[in-house]
């Protein structure tokens, strides 16, 4: 799939496909504008009669329609024409790109001056389209042995602003985050024999390859000696090596302090000893979603060149029953010194996660964000729609909030108080990683990872473990059963606030 900002106009370009918009009018009983005037009124019957609609992601193709170099048109409905925004946008172009798909042409051109007349909207707009595009593009069928070959599909988004900085960056942009997407789904995607810890590290050192990105990888014995007694305990009850990944990005002066991102690598989490019921236990390959989608972040911030100095982290192990697993009361050391029990050691997230704020911690960061699959409580809180995340830090809060509104990603501010922390103390040792309290076990979760995050350092915790694969049909650009990508887009703009 090739998908370029093409600097033409449109009335003279021949292809064999013209993808242009219809609006819904805001006022009752008004009839829907395409975006393209001549074909308006070429179209005024199907408008008149209400086939083209405007309606958010209506979909109207006129086959051999021979309008000027074009063979075939397509209407895509935007929506309400005062409710359309970048998000609107994005998912209108998932309907494109299925029906220029549909079509089985190999070429198409998006009529991209019909969606905006506004040049403040046109920028944030270019780049809605063209993540929608090739996030609706991404498949995983490189395990099917019969897979058919996709299609080559060339898309022109056709716009007179082509040359204009703030559009061609922003365009760019939109590239650059989608294809790290659909790069962080892949890594989701594989199945757990496939995407071992080691091959994680080694899929995370080939793309850094030609980005500026240095990755170091730690393995089991550095791990030992790096004293990560919570990741090393999480592996004990597997015969793959855990990993601990380090990408670092400098973009800045060296005095300037890091972004970090930290993200649960488990590569798969039965359970361990504690283990986990059988229905549905496969998906927990997707327990590696947190690091996949930090790995990502880092691709696309040393990608977009940003002027930041940027860490990402990634603690990633199996969590499985071999004979050396930790055993419910075991008693762990994680890395900043603290000890826990283990009374349930299917709570391991945070065990690995410990030690992998604690090295975040000794970069003396200027924020620390981590996203991980952490609990099936979030889960039944926020279902798929939303991600829940944490932090006491009422500027960081702010800085979340603009970062995915800016992106299009949905979050929900989740409570954090000392009444959590308290039921997390240990009976034998500081910690215990099950609450003593009833319910509330994400923000539990939160309260337990807060203890390893340096005094002072504004800190957010991501929980994807609804948002983080099978988000239903709720998204179009997104796949139904397969890996998001969630939080990229968010956490690479929250990165660029710290420009
Ligand atoms: N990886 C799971 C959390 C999870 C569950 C993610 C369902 C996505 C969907 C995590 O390691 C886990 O098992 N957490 C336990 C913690 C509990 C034992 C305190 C959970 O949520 O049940
Ligand atoms: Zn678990
Ligand atoms: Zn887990």
């Amino acid at each position: 799939m090739a998908f370029n900002l093409l600097n033409k106009d449109i009335e003279t370009l021949t292809c064999p496909a013209l993808v242009v918009f219809s609006k819904a009018s805001s006022q009752k009983d008004k009839l829907a504008k395409v975006t393209h005037t001549e074909l308006h009124k070429k179209l005024a019957a199907s408008v008149e009669e209400k086939a083209i609609s405007g309606k958010h992601q209506e979909v109207v193709v006129f086959r051999e329609l021979g309008y000027k170099g074009f063979r075939h048109v397509i209407v895509i409905g935007l929506g309400k024409e005062n409710k359309i925004d970048h998000e609107s946008v994005r998912q209108s172009m998932a309907s494109a790109f299925e029906a220029i798909k549909a079509l089985g042409t190999k070429e198409a051109a998006i009529h991209f001056d019909g969606i905006t007349a506004s040049k403040k909207d046109a920028a944030d707009f270019a780049k809605a389209t063209v993540e929608g595009l090739i996030l609706t593009s991404y498949v995983f069928n490189e395990l099917m042995s019969g897979k058919k070959e996709e299609k080559e599909i060339n898309v022109h988004v056709v716009t007179k602003l082509a040359n204009d900085k703030a559009v061609k960056a922003a365009f760019n942009e939109g590239v650059v985050l989608a294809t790290c997407t659909n790069f962080s789904r892949r890594l989701g995607d594989m199945p757990g024999n496939l995407m071992t810890p080691t091959i994680l590290a080694n899929s995370a050192v080939e793309a850094a390859k030609g980005t500026g990105l240095k990755v170091t990888v730690w393995d089991k014995a550095r791990i030992k000696k790096e004293k990560m007694g919570g990741l090393l305990g999480v592996s004990n009850g597997s015969a793959q090596e855990p990993r601990f990944i380090i990408m670092e990005y400098k973009g800045a002066a060296a005095s300037k302090k890091p972004v970090t991102f930290v993200g649960k690598g488990l590569t798969f989490d039965c359970g361990g000893i504690s283990i986990k019921p059988s229905a549905g236990m496969e998906e927990m390959k997707y327990d590696m979603c947190g690091g996949a989608n930090v790995i990502g972040t880092m691709l696309a911030i040393a990608k977009l060149k940003l002027k930041i100095n940027a860490v990402g982290l990634v603690a990633s192990t199996e969590n499985l029953v071999g004979p050396e697993a930790t055993k419910p009361g075991d008693v762990h050391t994680a890395r900043n010194g603290k000890t826990f029990e283990i009374n349930n050691t299917d709570a391991e997230g945070r065990l690995i996660l410990a030690d992998a704020l604690s090295y975040a911690t000794e970069l003396e960061p200027q924020i620390i964000i981590d996203a991980a699959t952490l609990t099936g409580a979030m889960v039944m809180a926020l279902g798929n729609t939303h991600t829940g995340y944490f932090t006491r830090n009422a500027a960081l809060k702010t800085k979340v909030e603009k970062a995915a509104g800016e992106s299009g990603e949905w979050v929900w501010h989740m409570p954090l108080t000392d009444f959590h922390v308290k039921d997390m103390k240990g009976t034998f040792a500081d910690l215990s990683n099950m609450s003593s309290g009833k319910g509330a076990g994400s923000a539990t979760a939160a309260a337990f990872l807060e203890q390893f995050v340096g005094e002072g350092i504004p800190w957010a915790h991501f929980d994807i473990a609804g948002t983080g694969w099978a988000v239903g049909n709720r998204l179009p650009y997104c796949p139904r059963k397969g890996a998001s990508g969630v939080m990229l887009r968010t956490f690479v703009e929250i990165a660029k606030q710290h420009a």
